[in-house]
């Protein structure tokens, strides 16, 4: 059973899953006695250093940073710093690990929302834009990434599923623009302005990476989510072959990723020229900023606790540059 690192107790022994942040081999003074290892262990509630002074090396080569070890040990306290002495640890394999249990989660029913992004795949009608949302979905290593991955670093939608709620969220805001701004009367194309909508961020698979934490990959920081994203839609898109996925089609959806973030000055390389491009940017911002400002309102961001101050007032948010006002809540 996981014990979490809040409730660990000095002097007692300790038989739980932990992931690991850091990884050293340090030598000892004495030089003659090789090297200890020295591990920073975090989950969800915090970290602990951890200690292994005899098999380092053997230990050691039994982990990587990020992955997620059972450890024995004991807790022991040195300068008045909590430690553990490491006894054995062994690696959990994919399906052993619970990824809740290292770093905050989505609010949201993983299922449900699951079974919504299935309904609305299936409620598109155009069948090239359904085979290239079939394609990316139907491939579990992406789909399990979608759904795992976070929609940001800070900010907002900032932990484990926070992709795929963003999306979904941004889904269902264009898809009200379709109802009351229909194509028949110059208003969006339902099912290219949801598509846009599903892939809008898939680049964020590959632009964050979130073990041990949330931060941004290299291809992330050189490149950003909206090209990534553009690129892996036209791979997809090549790979099903312009008989199933027409040309023009494909390249509205790419201008659909390219401007989703709607100003040059916010990371968009050309503006909206589209009514589904500008719908998907405003979806986009309105889910955003909604979340932005719950998570302020709360207090922090999931996992860091956080409060109130002078009662109805949240603590000052630096991205927002105010306090917001909470009321009587
Ligand atoms: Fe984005
Ligand atoms: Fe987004």
């Amino acid at each position: 059973m996981k014990v979490f690192i809040s409730n660990f107790r000095v002097n007692e022994p300790v038989d739980t899953a932990l992931m690991v942040a850091e990884k050293r081999l340090v030598p000892f003074r004495d030089q003659a006695k090789g090297r200890y290892l020295a591990l920073v262990l975090v989950d969800r509630t915090g970290q602990i250093e951890g200690r292994a002074w005899e098999n380092a090396e053997e230990l050691a080569n039994g982990c990587e940073v990020g992955d997620v070890i059972q450890v024995t040990g004991v807790v022991e306290e040195y300068r008045e710093v909590r430690q553990l002495r490491l006894t054995s640890l062994r690696r959990l394999t994919e399906s052993e690990i619970d990824l809740g249990e290292f770093l905050a989660v989505t609010p949201r029913d993983r299922q449900a929302m699951e079974e919504r992004l299935d309904a609305l795949i299936a409620s598109v009608r155009h069948p090239g834009l359904r085979a290239l949302l079939t394609a990316f979905f139907g491939d579990p290593q992406f789909r399990r990434a979608y759904s795992e991955a976070p929609a940001a670093k800070r900010v907002h939608h900032n932990y484990l599923g926070g992709l795929l709620e963003h999306s979904l969220e941004v889904a269902e805001l264009v898809e009200a623009v379709a109802r009351f701004a229909p194509e028949a009367e110059g208003g969006l194309n339902r099912d290219l302005a949801l598509t846009g909508a599903l892939l809008h961020d898939i680049g964020k698979v590959r632009e964050y990476r979130y073990r041990p934490l949330i931060d941004l990959t290299d291809e992330g920081k050189l490149l950003g989510h909206t090209v990534l994203g553009c690129a892996m839609v036209r791979e997809r898109a090549a790979a099903l072959g312009p008989e199933v996925v027409a040309p023009e089609v494909v390249l509205e959806l790419e201008h659909l990723l390219l401007t989703h973030h709607g100003e040059l000055e916010w990371g968009a390389p050309v503006l909206p020229q589209t009514v589904e491009a500008a719908a998907l940017h405003y979806a986009d911002l309105l889910s955003g900023r909604v979340k932005q400002y719950q998570q302020v309102a709360a207090g922090a961001s999931p996992g860091e606790g956080g409060g109130r101050i002078a009662g109805l007032w949240s603590p000052y948010d630096g991205v927002l540059g105010r306090s917001l006002y909470l009321g009587q809540r």
